[in-house]
């Protein structure tokens, strides 16, 4: 390890500190999840999270292998966006670690980030972004010195919508995972049919919504179709109205890259469906490893090194949260 930037991330359910060397090498999160017991997740309640498990996750970084404190040249936070409560202990512990080692702040954006890991461990150049988390559902480009949002969930993100129809169902947080998984039992028992369990489908322009597919699938399960089988009919529409609109995107600006983002870039149908519409383009779908798709301070630590490569940081002054800040809200001026 060289001089190293220490990232930090705290915008919901996750605090997670990361490293990356300045030559950009990535070394893997210490992350804490917080999990409701039940319910959705209350800001207050993981902003409790956060502040019980700083301290264990910053010894188990310190004493990581090759890990030194003198080494870090930067520490590196989410500044926004996310839940306020949330956000303002991750900055706390940044500014904290920042004032007694000595070392500059940058505050960075937490959709950039994932955008950054991913064009990082791919090696992909100017890709269209599909970014899709619990919170955010967006297709990205960069143009003109800003991520540019080309399309994005007119109504709830696309994480959330599968969490939530989870939670209804007796699943608990994070719901994604366990969903998958029901609709994988689902290919393995049966033939696949979609006509019993068809549901609306979202797409408008280059916008898409998913609350009225949401209650479309809660309504199959309580008519009295299986779960597995709505589970699958669920990722088939949601994923379908996704990859159709990152298609759009690609045509629209002649990108031939895709690059899956955030969360739900963990799922291997959604992945699959990206690489099936890129070859059918002559493009190329690329996803970073399931650890670097959800939340983790990795990918902040890696803005964070592309800024300050960029003689970008935040003064004290400057850090306070901003958990309303958007995807194309951040300057970009680093290749
Ligand atoms: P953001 O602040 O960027 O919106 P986030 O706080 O929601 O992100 P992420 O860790 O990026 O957090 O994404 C979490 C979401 O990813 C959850 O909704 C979870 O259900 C979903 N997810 C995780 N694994 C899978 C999977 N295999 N299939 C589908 N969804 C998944
Ligand atoms: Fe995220």
């Amino acid at each position: 390890m060289g001089r190293l930037i220490v990232g930090i991330e705290s915008t919901a359910h996750t605090l997670s500190f990361g490293v990356v060397d300045s030559d950009g090498t990535l070394f893997p999160s210490h992350s804490s999840l917080f999990r409701p017991e039940e319910g959705g997740i209350h800001p207050r309640e993981a902003a409790d999270h956060h502040s019980d498990s700083a301290s264990n996750l910053l010894d188990m970084l310190s004493s990581s292998t090759d890990f030194n404190w003198d080494s870090v040249e930067a520490i590196a936070f989410s500044q926004g966006p996310g839940l306020g409560p949330c956000l303002r202990i991750g900055a706390s512990v940044a500014r904290s670690l920042s004032t007694s080692l000595g070392v500059p702040l940058i505050g960075v954006n937490h959709c950039v980030a994932h955008i950054e890991i991913g064009r990082n461990q791919t090696g992909c150049i100017d890709p269209v972004l599909l970014y899709v988390s619990g919170g955010n559902t967006q297709v990205i480009a960069r143009s003109d010195g800003r991520y540019r949002v080309l399309g994005e969930t007119l109504d709830i993100g696309i994480g959330n919508m599968l969490d939530k129809f989870a939670r209804l169902h007796g699943i608990p947080f994070p719901g994604g995972p366990e969903i998958e998984r029901l609709a994988d039992e689902y290919l393995q028992k049966a033939e696949p049919d979609m006509d019993p369990v068809q549901l609306p489908y979202g797409v408008q322009g280059m916008d898409i919504a998913f609350s009225g597919i949401l209650t479309s699938a809660i309504q199959k399960v309580s008519d009295g179709a299986p779960l597995e089988q709505v589970c699958w009919s669920l990722q088939e529409h949601t994923f379908a109205t996704c990859i159709e609109v990152a298609e759009r995107a690609m045509a629209h600006t002649g990108k031939t890259e895709l690059l899956l983002g955030g969360g739900v870039a963990c799922n291997g149908r959604l992945r699959e469906m990206s690489s099936i519409m890129c070859s059918e383009r002559d493009a190329v779908s690329y996803w970073p490893e399931k650890a670097y798709c959800i939340d983790n301070g990795t990918m902040i630590a890696e803005l964070g090194r592309r800024m300050y490569q960029q003689g970008i940081t935040t003064s004290l002054g400057d850090s306070g949260i901003n958990p309303l800040l958007r995807t194309d809200n951040t300057d970009v001026t680093w290749p």
